[in-house]
């Protein structure tokens, strides 16, 4: 199958990927929160950033690859972390770890990813980074820490967005058991999207059709009487401050990035507690549904910082003509979460590299177009 012709772009995943999961896992992948309003506008904020062109340059090769923290990277873009990727396709992080290395684009491994550190690390190689929801348990952060480290993890993605769960409204009209004390457990709703979902449950099955929140449950010691989830919300949720910030920064010898910046002076504080990096996004609109979109906070956090701090942005990007646009609103370099988990759902083993592929083929057609042969040039297109 060839499958530019079949799935041109990210968008023409969308329904096959929707058709393919139950109805439970498919709004844990592509639904906001409350009414869905902060992530409709992230896209309809960035669709409304417009390139300029110039022309008359004859023919233009333009050159995606750039430096980042002493690496090489093929193209401005990787994967963002997103928990619990197996439960879109078997080994989903493997898949995409594996799709990413080839590519020379970044995967990042969430906190709450079904695959371990130690699995994911050396398929990853010099792609992977971590991505931390800082643990209220101090010794674990020092362990995960470690285990990442030791798996080859270079650089460091502390996601400070999430200072609670949000209500996932969509996973719950979906007969997701949110709060059930087994968050897995078989509801007959679940059970009959499985029942109704055969490709899906078939793979699931054939992977001993469990789930696992891999890195953290060996944390959760027997007698302490918590199910996973109370113990990750336990862990997880309402532990970061700036001192503990501080502590990280103290703690992890690579490259640290923050994740899930919008305000200008968490910015600021942020790069003064030693971030090499910020991650302009709203966490595609998951969180808070009033959150203005990404793209329209990235250019005033640029101008106010200057152009020598590293600003990475997400929230939003469907399209290399977004990442395009998210360079040139001030970005150095852009993260993906749904579109790569699309490919992910609809195509599997084949996905994360296809994904990759369209990106890349319409972030060189775009610079083609624009009459840029530089990422630097692309960033004074915005108009
Ligand atoms: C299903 C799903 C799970 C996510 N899990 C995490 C996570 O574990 N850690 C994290 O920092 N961000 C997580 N995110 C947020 C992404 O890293 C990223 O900020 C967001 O997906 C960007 O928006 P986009 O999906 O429009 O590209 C998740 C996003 C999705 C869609």
């Amino acid at each position: 199958m060839d499958m530019m012709q079949k799935y041109p772009r990210i968008s023409d995943m969308v329904v096959p990927a929707e058709r393919r999961l139950p109805k439970f896992v498919h709004a844990y992948l592509a639904a906001g929160t409350g009414i869905g309003q902060a992530m409709s506008r992230n896209e309809q904020a960035l669709s409304e950033v417009e390139l300029m062109p110039r022309f008359f340059r004859g023919r233009v090769a333009p050159d995606t690859s750039l430096e980042l923290f002493g690496q090489h990277y093929a193209a401005p873009f990787g994967i963002a972390p997103v928990g619990l990727q197996s439960l879109i396709w078997p080994n989903g992080e493997a898949l995409l770890a594996k799709a990413a290395s080839a590519h020379q684009i970044p995967y990042t491994l969430s906190t709450v990813a079904g695959a371990d550190l130690e699995t994911i690390g050396p398929i990853a190689g010099d792609m992977g980074w971590y991505q931390l929801y800082a643990p209220s348990d101090k010794a674990v952060m020092r362990d995960l820490l470690k285990r990442a480290k030791a798996s080859g993890f270079k650089t460091l993605v502390v996601t400070v967005d999430v200072p609670g769960p949000s209500r996932r409204e969509e996973m719950r009209l979906a007969g997701a058991p949110i709060g059930s004390r087994n968050p897995m457990s078989l509801t007959p709703r679940v059970f009959w999207q499985c029942m109704t979902h055969p490709s899906w449950s078939l793979a699931a099955l054939a992977n001993g059709g469990k789930f696992s929140f891999k890195n953290l449950v060996r944390y959760n010691k027997e007698g302490d009487g918590d199910d996973i989830t109370t113990f990750i919300g336990r862990q997880l949720n309402g532990s970061l401050t700036w001192d503990y910030l501080a502590e990280i920064r103290a703690e992890w010898d690579g490259p640290l990035v923050v994740k899930g910046i919008l305000h200008l002076e968490d910015a600021r504080q942020a790069l003064k507690a030693g971030a090499d990096a910020l991650v302009i996004s709203n966490h595609g609109g998951r969180q808070l549904d009033a959150a203005p979109p990404s793209i329209t906070i990235l250019p005033q956090i640029r101008q106010a910082l200057g152009g020598d701090i590293k600003l990475f942005f997400d929230s939003g990007v469907r399209s290399g003509l977004d990442i395009a646009r998210a360079l040139a609103s001030g970005a150095d370099f852009v993260l993906l979460g749904r579109a790569f988990m699309f490919g992910l759902a609809c195509l599997g083993a084949q996905g994360g590299q296809h994904v990759g592929d369209i990106l890349k083929d319409e972030l060189q057609n775009t610079m083609v177009q624009l009459g840029v042969t530089t990422l630097e040039e692309l960033k004074s297109t915005r108009k």
